[in-house]
């Protein structure tokens, strides 16, 4: 089969949410304590404690959506722990993340502040795994009460008299593993039972999200909806992309071979398969899509650095992590009448990074080029796009060479973005356009691609891998054939005149 792509620009397919380009931050390692939050007394440049360089990189992506405080850390957080002046705060170990001591200096009140220095929607997981139901609705009170209530006294107290909007919560995280190892039977009475008393309070709308399955667990997912698909909003999916076999020996950041490279894109893609099947049983007991599917963790895990502690998943990020954020991102866009929100994991130093620190250095890795270059899809009408891939094989296994999806802005300015996977060729597509009826169009491209499998940016070389402009392309008739560079994420930007 030829490798092609028909472009209908006159056929949308609903909006992509600005969501799915969301984020996750958790007390681990050095993503939130160091990365985030380096106090007021730091010479590191911030503000009220928060990193200036790291807020301006976030910003310059538009992160629509900040998930927090965690991850396991979420269902043994006590969020009383991490209010009040900072010196009285509680030292504790953060038992489950590297054994550190945890000061509590960033909390409820840092957390929120950090999400109006960037703009976003805060998502806020609460307890259920070690926490009571009348912890989290105090949380939940002393967020977004204005009125007579002992938590906005509290609030109020502690420097916040008015009351923050929060809209996305979590009730539980993983509770099939670190949030309490339940039954999905169990977990899904708990869930009836705390989001009762995740109020609404005032104006403020709160849209409740459920604890969904590990990756394949489409017995958690049908056992949830079938129980309480009338009390949430949303429902979680966790996928990592893994490339070793086992958690003992997952695979490094860099140094790789190709078969390790293939590996990574092959599993990457299975999230179109997840998506796919947990929609089926998603469709079945909603099947007006009300409900909306929130993958609040997915990217790369590999095993960490050498010589860092290993619970802080430290790891490098390379032109194939840039890959697996491209070709997923393009899995999320098409499945964007279900997927509402999608939170890469995690935002600084931790798994698939998008910013590295290193004191008062930074870095921006090739995931967090493919986010820059991505966002023109935020809030954009998805396009009808049909993609006829060649393969790509090795050592006996073919998974597609493109992956592609495209937008149009409310301005009416196209934008498809194209992964090719293969480490050895340049992918060679026509890109037939239908639907412009003639019209003229400007043409302009940008493409991250990596020079080896491993490419990627240090902070002895921070712009190894950075995005070019992209002009390897011909225009004729209503066709633009592309020549994508080996491993290489592209988004061009087709303008009708
Ligand atoms: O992102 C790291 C961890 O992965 C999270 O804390 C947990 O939810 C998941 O298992």
């Amino acid at each position: 089969m030829a490798q092609r792509v028909v472009l209908h620009t006159d056929i949308r397919k609903g909006t992509i949410n600005r969501n799915i380009y969301g984020h996750f931050s958790e007390h681990l390692g050095r993503c939130i304590y160091e990365g985030i939050w380096v106090g007021e007394d730091s010479p590191i440049p911030n503000t009220k404690g928060i990193r200036n360089d790291v807020v301006e990189a976030l910003k310059e992506i538009k992160v629509p959506v900040l998930r927090w405080p965690g991850g396991c850390f979420a269902d043994e957080y006590h969020w009383k722990d991490g209010i009040g002046a900072r010196e009285g705060r509680k030292r504790m170990i953060n038992t489950h993340w590297g054994g550190t001591v945890e000061n509590n200096h960033f909390g409820t009140h840092e957390f929120m502040e950090l999400c109006a220095m960037l703009g976003c929607e805060p998502y806020i997981n609460g307890n259920v795994g070690s926490g009571t139901v009348q912890e989290m609705s105090e949380w939940v009170e002393y967020l977004t009460f204005n009125g007579v209530s002992p938590m906005a006294e509290l609030r109020t107290k502690n420097g916040r008299e008015e009351a923050w909007a929060v809209k996305y919560f979590g009730v539980g995280n993983e509770n099939w593993g670190c949030g309490g190892n339940m039954r999905p039977e169990y977990y899904a009475d708990l869930y009836r039972q705390y989001q009762t008393y995740v109020r609404n309070y005032g104006d403020n709308r709160i849209h409740r999200i459920a604890c969904g399955p590990n990756a394949d667990d489409y017995h958690w997912m049908e056992v949830l909806m079938r129980e309480a698909t009338r009390f949430m909003d949303s429902i979680t999916l966790h996928y990592y992309t893994v490339p070793g076999a086992t958690w003992e020996q997952k695979g490094a950041a860099t140094g790789f071979d190709t078969a390790e490279y293939f590996t990574t894109l092959e599993k990457a893609l299975r999230m179109e398969e997840l998506v796919t099947r947990h929609s089926v049983i998603m469709d079945k007991y909603d099947p007006e899509k009300r409900v909306g599917l929130i993958v609040d963790e997915w990217g790369t895990w590999y095993d960490v650095e050498p010589g860092t502690n290993p619970g802080f998943l430290y790891q490098q990020n390379s032109i194939r992590d840039a890959l697996v954020a491209g070709l997923t991102l393009n899995i999320f866009h098409k499945h964007s009448d279900r997927v509402r929100m999608a939170n890469i994991a995690q935002t600084i130093n931790v798994l698939q990074a998008v910013i590295l620190t290193e004191g008062e250095k930074m870095l921006l890795t090739p995931t967090y080029h493919v986010f820059n270059m991505y966002k023109v899809h935020q809030d954009a009408e998805l396009l009808d796009l049909t993609l006829d891939s060649g393969s790509y094989s090795f050592d006996g296994k073919d998974i597609p060479e493109v992956s592609a999806s495209a937008s149009v802005t409310a301005e009416g300015v196209i934008h498809v973005s194209l992964c090719n996977l293969n480490h050895a060729a340049a992918a060679v597509l026509p890109l037939e356009l239908r639907g412009l009826a003639g019209q003229a169009v400007d043409i302009a491209g940008t493409t991250l691609a990596g020079a080896t499998i491993d490419a990627h940016n240090s902070f002895s070389e921070p712009e190894a891998v950075v995005p070019q402009p992209f002009t390897a392309f011909k225009l004729e008739g209503d066709t633009i054939t592309v020549e994508l560079p080996a491993m290489s994420v592209t988004v061009l930007k087709i303008t009708p005149k």
